[in-house]
């Protein structure tokens, strides 16, 4: 779902009635103001009707009463409507989103460093439960939008900005980049995966985990292809040597759904042809190309989907 008008969750709903009220206010202001300019052309057609001065000020006077009305009226509309959406943090659960060029770095803030979890382009999020992002950009600005759940908040390099998200039912929510951000600016999407609060446990205890060790010797050398080419000085698997953070993480990237921030589904194939070429996906990408031969490559793959 990728709606501003379908909303699931109590902030997007306020974003949403504002948005009716607009529609609303400004279907009928456009429908008289097309009645008084028809009546007036025909009345114009019919008659030289002597000039009422007096009545034609009049009439100016109340419609500017009426429209000055109808804007204070809006005006308070979304004043309520931008407190609304503003709640303290309270109890809400910490995630920090950075945005880069072009994907999203999510990291849950948890008391314990141990319990951190660091993952990428997929929010997981429980139901009914403030979230409460902070929000940065490690190089330009962007700008995170989820429509179905709240409105758009910019992502400024040296600054963090704030957004609460609360999921009134379980989904999967489409999000953006709403801010040119760069060639790959319309490859840059985020999702939010809201589950009740079980499964969003298991989810982050499963996350909390090093990576599986390989389970036969053709995974054992896709990790051995992974340790000794150019991956670990930009990522990190927990469980590995490789310890880098300039990419996304990986430890989990087989429980992914998709690729490069949504740019491709999550499968061996996929990941082989990303893996050996990322410029012909993302043109401008900073993942350089692997020259792998095309064993090893297809051991790394499949070693990478199995990082459940
Ligand atoms: Cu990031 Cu547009």
């Amino acid at each position: 779902m990728h709606s501003v008008v379908e909303t699931s969750g109590p902030l997007a709903e306020h974003i949403a009635r504002l948005f009716w009220i607009f529609v609303g206010i400004s279907a009928v202001v456009y429908t008289l103001v097309i009645a008084f300019l028809v009546y007036a052309l025909r009345r114009r057609g019919r008659e030289e009707a002597p000039r009422d001065t007096a009545n034609a000020l009049r009439v100016i006077g109340v419609a500017v009463g009426i429209t000055t009305m109808v804007l204070l009226g809006l005006g308070v509309a979304d004043f309520l409507a931008g407190r609304a959406l503003w709640r303290p943090p309270g109890d809400a659960m910490r995630v920090r989103i950075t945005a880069h060029q072009w994907w999203w770095e999510i990291e849950y803030l948890a008391g314990v460093p141990a319990d951190r979890v660091r993952t990428a382009n997929e929010l997981h999020i429980p139901v009914d439960r403030p979230v409460a992002l902070e929000l940065i950009s490690d190089d330009v600005i962007h700008s995170f939008w989820v429509p179905s759940l709240n409105g758009k908040r910019d992502l400024i390099p040296g600054y963090t900005n704030n957004l609460q998200l609360i999921a009134s039912r379980p989904g999967v929510y489409r999000g953006e980049c709403a801010e040119f951000c760069g060639f790959q600016h319309a490859h840059m999407s985020i999702t939010v995966h809201a589950s009740n609060a079980d499964e969003f446990a298991r989810w982050q205890d499963a996350q909390r985990q090093p990576a599986p060790a390989p389970a036969d010797a053709a995974l054992a050398r896709g990790r051995d292809v992974f340790m000794k080419s150019t991956c670990p000085q930009c990522h990190t698997v927990q469980g590995t040597d490789a310890a880098a953070t300039l990419g996304p993480d990986l430890t989990h990237v087989g429980s992914r759904q998709r690729i490069a921030a949504g740019t491709l589904a999550m499968s061996p194939a996929n990941l082989a042809a990303w893996i050996r070429n990322p410029q012909s996906f993302k043109p401008g990408t900073r993942m350089p190309p692997a020259p792998l031969s095309g064993d090893d490559l297809g051991a790394l793959s499949n070693w990478l989907v199995s990082l459940q």
